[in-house]
């Protein structure tokens, strides 16, 4: 079956590890897929999951370690296939398509340890490489090449060795090398959380600017709350389920819900919020410094 209500659709799926049973401790017997997940011993890494990303939407994936973000990732681009339900990526179910480098092309991903990704020995030739197994003609391959190191700023080290380069630059190869295989979407699992915060910043910048202008689209797996102020939407997974889908605003309004998860509000939504909570007129879920000097700034009559 064909669906087209969203590149990637996630249709109840749920997800089993195998030998899950058997190596996770815990009264796993009367888990389903329905009763889902009770802490550590649950059997289903991801259990009646249901979400949709639409194309050229940036949407960010938060939940604390463990609750199935990559695993969730995993489902994305048919590394595994779903114990129960259907994923399906720009309108094909990854357990029935006859092409999975096809999809895998279309969803490119990035995962956290820079090291476990770069596979050449300068980093021109490990943005090639995806593009030299799928047999890409030379000529074009030299330009996409190009136009990729170009996009990720890296142009300069195209003849270095990779291992020579910080965390940041070497995640800035990897995306290079999806880049080169023209994908349609970017997951990117906590490929920031390796990174110092300069490092961080240039490979964010990367893909905000691949979203808003080349319409690709990015999903980002984080839990650095920070980096979700400029996204379309997030889902607030736990326990392999959506807890709570919406946009940044709502999201960091709903504290409650997001610090009973184990996770924390953006810096300056957890500072507007305890202002709030003593009583100053100041809105929810100020994200970021920008709005926060601007509430400020008509607080104190100066706007
Ligand atoms: N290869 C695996 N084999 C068995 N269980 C796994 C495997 N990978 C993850 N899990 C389990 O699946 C659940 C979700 O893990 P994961 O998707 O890695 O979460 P997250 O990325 O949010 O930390 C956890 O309970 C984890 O222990
Ligand atoms: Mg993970």
């Amino acid at each position: 079956m064909e669906r087209t209500d969203g590149f990637i659709v996630f249709d109840n799926v749920s997800y089993e590890y195998p030998g899950a049973e058997e190596e996770i401790s815990g009264d796993v017997k009367n888990d389903t897929p329905e009763t889902g997940n009770t802490g550590a011993g649950r059997k289903y890494a991801v259990s009646g999951l249901n979400f949709h990303v639409n194309k050229g939407e940036f949407v960010c994936i938060l939940g604390r370690n463990g609750s199935g973000k990559s695993t969730i990732a995993r489902l994305m681009n048919a590394l595994i296939l779903p114990t129960e339900g259907h994923v399906y990526v720009d309108g094909e179910d990854t357990a029935e398509t006859k092409d999975l480098w096809e999809i895998r092309r279309k969803v490119g991903m990035c995962f956290q340890n820079p090291d476990n990704q770069i596979i050449a020995t300068s980093v021109e030739e490990d943005v090639a490489f995806g593009l030299e197994n799928i047999g890409v003609e030379r000529e074009e391959m030299i330009e996409r090449v190009n136009e990729a190191l170009r996009v990720c700023g890296i142009e300069k080290y195209r003849k270095t060795e990779p291992h020579l380069l910080s965390g940041g630059q070497k995640q800035r190869v990897a995306v290079a090398g999806i880049l080169a295989m023209k994908p349609s979407c970017i997951v990117l699992d906590e490929s920031t959380a390796m990174l110092d915060p300069k490092g961080r910043k240039s490979v964010l910048e990367i893909v905000t600017k691949l979203n808003k202008e080349d319409g690709i689209t990015v999903i980002l797996i984080t839990h650095h709350m920070d980096e979700t102020a400029g996204c379309d939407r997030i889902y607030l997974i736990n326990e392999g389920t959506v807890v709570k889908e919406g946009t940044p605003k709502e999201i960091f309004s709903d504290r409650d819900t997001v610090l009973g998860l184990g996770l924390e509000l953006p810096p300056t939504a957890e500072l507007f919020s305890r202002l709030k909570s003593e009583g100053v007129n100041v809105p929810d879920a100020v994200l970021g410094i920008d709005e926060g000097v601007s509430v400020l700034l008509n607080l104190a009559g100066k706007d």
